[in-house]
């Protein structure tokens, strides 16, 4: 799966993130070695040692944080966070960031998916004789300004946000996408259910402000009860993938739905 997602991307090589992509496809490729964990990006080459008032969990996200390749690429290609390269490779495969597209990221903080839809949609008309794009993104929280989108500081869930949204955008949208995550509870259930709710209701607010064929993309967490999703997605959409990007990490359930062509 890995290696066939990252097979026939079509970006130039000058961009950053096909640097990265290339680069990493022949560390995805190899085999791993007797012994290894088996996850080949994933082998851990920093070691980090316990302090003293931190916990053990802590210790292990830190390591992780340092010996992820894609924390790394973020850091080295200037974006805000390791989840723009998962957008990132959910449109080399299926390609809706394009020049001209209307895009809207609900729980856009800090800002990492916007900072790849900006040049794709050619939001900055950077790319002449290309259709220029919009982006605009919302989130519950402040978020650092970004040239080429609008940002705007909302709970997607309010009465009325649909509208407002239209209102900022100036009509329907081509794109709406979402990488919202609930707070975590801490149990795995509890937890899942929440972010299907939350994606549930990311789908009704697509439904609102998507033009016809629009696409819809979302996190979802694997774990049983996103069943009527699935459903509902279907009868909305003429396609529905169920996608792991390689850079969504191979321990989290996490996944993403791909619904394209809105009926409307
Ligand atoms: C994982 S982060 C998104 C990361 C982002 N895709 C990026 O690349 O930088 C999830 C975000 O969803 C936001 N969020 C959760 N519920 C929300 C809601 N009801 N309305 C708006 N934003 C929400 C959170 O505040 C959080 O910033």
């Amino acid at each position: 799966m890995v290696i066939d997602a990252l097979d026939g991307l079509g970006a130039s090589p000058q961009t950053p993130e096909s640097t990265f992509v290339q680069k990493k496809k022949s560390v995805v490729a190899k085999k791993p070695t007797k012994g290894s964990s088996g996850r080949g990006l994933r082998d851990l080459t920093v070691k980090v040692k316990t302090a003293r008032g931190r916990r053990p969990s802590s210790t292990r996200w830190l390591q992780r944080q340092l010996n992820d390749p894609y924390v790394q690429a973020a850091k080295k290609d200037g974006y805000r966070g390791r989840a723009a390269y998962k957008i990132l490779e959910l449109d080399e495969k299926y390609r809706f960031l394009v020049p001209g597209a209307r895009v809207v990221d609900l729980g856009c903080a800090p800002g990492g998916w916007l900072q790849v839809a900006v040049p794709r949609v050619n939001a900055l008309g950077e790319r002449s004789g290309k259709a220029v794009g919009r982006v605009l993104g919302v989130d519950l929280q402040e978020v650092e300004p970004l040239a080429g989108a609008e940002i705007h500081q909302l709970d997607f869930l309010d009465e009325g946000a649909d509208t407002q949204v239209m209102e900022w955008l100036g009509g329907q949208a081509d794109v709406v996408m979402s990488d919202m995550a609930a707070a975590s509870s801490g149990h795995k259930q509890t937890d899942h259910l929440r972010i299907i709710a939350l994606c549930e209701a990311a789908a009704y607010f697509a439904f609102d402000v998507l033009a016809e064929g629009g696409t819809f993309v979302a996190k979802v967490l694997a774990g049983g009860a996103e069943g009527e999703l699935q459903k509902l997605l279907k009868q909305r959409f003429t396609k529905v993938a169920n996608v792991k990007p390689p850079a969504s990490r191979s321990d989290s359930s996490e996944k993403f739905v791909v619904a394209t062509g809105f009926k409307g």
